[in-house]
């Protein structure tokens, strides 16, 4: 299965999601209006709305609701990174511009303001008070995580442990709730909602993971986002973590230099040391054991295409490389 496949799965009910949020979007003041459209229209892998829906589908939803809820994730991500991009100072997202590089800092987190207080908008019209309670959680964690993580910044000492606690708490929770929200919609069994909620988890870890491999292995070209960033930010995450405790004591000393001060000034010494000990392999591997924890999640699940697809899906997302 490719993801053209997964997608056609679900074609009809994701461009109803894409056309809410292009609706949603709309404001009366002229620069919410087209900050929001800025990166919307950029595009995006949508993966998480993807998640909603095949989740719902996978226990048989009927309804519509999935699409607005596939709306409101996607939503809530995008504001994230209007938020995500002005903390992190990146310049370039989707293959462009940040909106904070065009529009400014404040433009940004005000619109990202904007766009997640409309995603609470559109989740009321659910009506549902058990798929409130889910997001109101979850947006909660996702940034406790985001400050978490600041709290990490420049510090060399951030052990594997206290990594793994700010990308479940930054990323994989919002995963999470995309697949937990789609068994809610169907009045799905304990088992099947904890399922389908471990699954998003622990495919939201593996996630964040290959794009923290990523920021060190990949291109700009490809990913649409530069790459550098997580070192010239002092941010230490896993491939530098584990570089670090397996080098010698003089590259032990040149990694601790660059998480205390970020910048990119030794990132070719930097990335030959990532290389040498192996630390993107390290990194992928311990995705791919997420992956397969994510897969083992859905074993209570009835057989189906729907079924398939999330199964594939995770499969895939090891393959990504944007
Ligand atoms: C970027 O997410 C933020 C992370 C959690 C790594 P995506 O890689 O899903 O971003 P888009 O939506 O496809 O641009
Ligand atoms: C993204 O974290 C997580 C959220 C937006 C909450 P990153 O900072 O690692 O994501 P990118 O690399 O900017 O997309
Ligand atoms: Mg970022
Ligand atoms: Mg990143």
């Amino acid at each position: 299965m490719t993801l053209d496949n997964i997608r056609a799965l679900v074609e009809s009910d994701f461009q109803a999601t894409n056309q809410m949020i292009l609706d949603r979007l709309k404001s009366d003041v002229v620069l919410v209006d087209q900050v929001g459209h800025y990166i919307v229209a950029a595009g995006g892998k949508r993966l998480r709305p993807m998640l909603v829906l095949l989740a719902a589908k996978s226990m048989g939803y009927t309804g519509t609701d999935h699409s607005k809820l596939a709306a409101v994730i996607e939503l809530i991500h995008t504001s994230t990174l209007l938020h995500d991009d002005v903390v992190d100072e990146s310049s370039m997202r989707r293959g462009r511009e940040t909106a904070n590089e065009l529009f400014g800092n404040q433009a940004s987190v005000l619109v990202g303001d904007f766009l997640y207080s409309r995603s609470f908008q559109m989740m009321v019209e659910v009506d549902n008070m058990k798929v409130l309670n889910i997001l109101a959680d979850t947006t909660n964690e996702v940034a406790a995580g985001e400050v978490l993580q600041l709290m990490n910044i420049n510090d060399p000492k951030v052990s594997e442990e206290s990594y793994y606690q700010v990308i479940k708490r930054k990323t994989a929770i919002l995963f999470a709730a995309a697949t937990q929200l789609g068994a809610v919609l169907c009045d799905a069994s304990d088992d099947i909602e904890q399922g389908l909620r471990e699954y998003g988890l622990q495919l939201g870890i593996a996630f964040q993971l290959i794009d923290d491999a990523l920021d060190y292995a990949s291109d700009a070209d490809d990913m649409g986002k530069n790459v550098g960033d997580d070192l010239a930010e002092g941010k230490p995450t896993l491939p530098l973590i584990y570089a670090l405790a397996q080098s010698d004591e003089s590259d032990q000393a040149l990694i601790r230099k660059a998480i205390e001060q970020g910048g990119l000034d030794d990132l070719d010494e930097i990335l030959s040391v990532v290389k040498a000990t192996n630390a993107i392999e390290y990194t992928y591997q311990a995705a791919e054991k997420a992956v397969e924890r994510a897969i083992n999640a859905l074993v209570p699940l009835p057989d189906s295409e729907y079924k398939t697809a999330l199964i594939e899906l995770a499969k895939l997302s090891l393959a990504r490389n944007s």
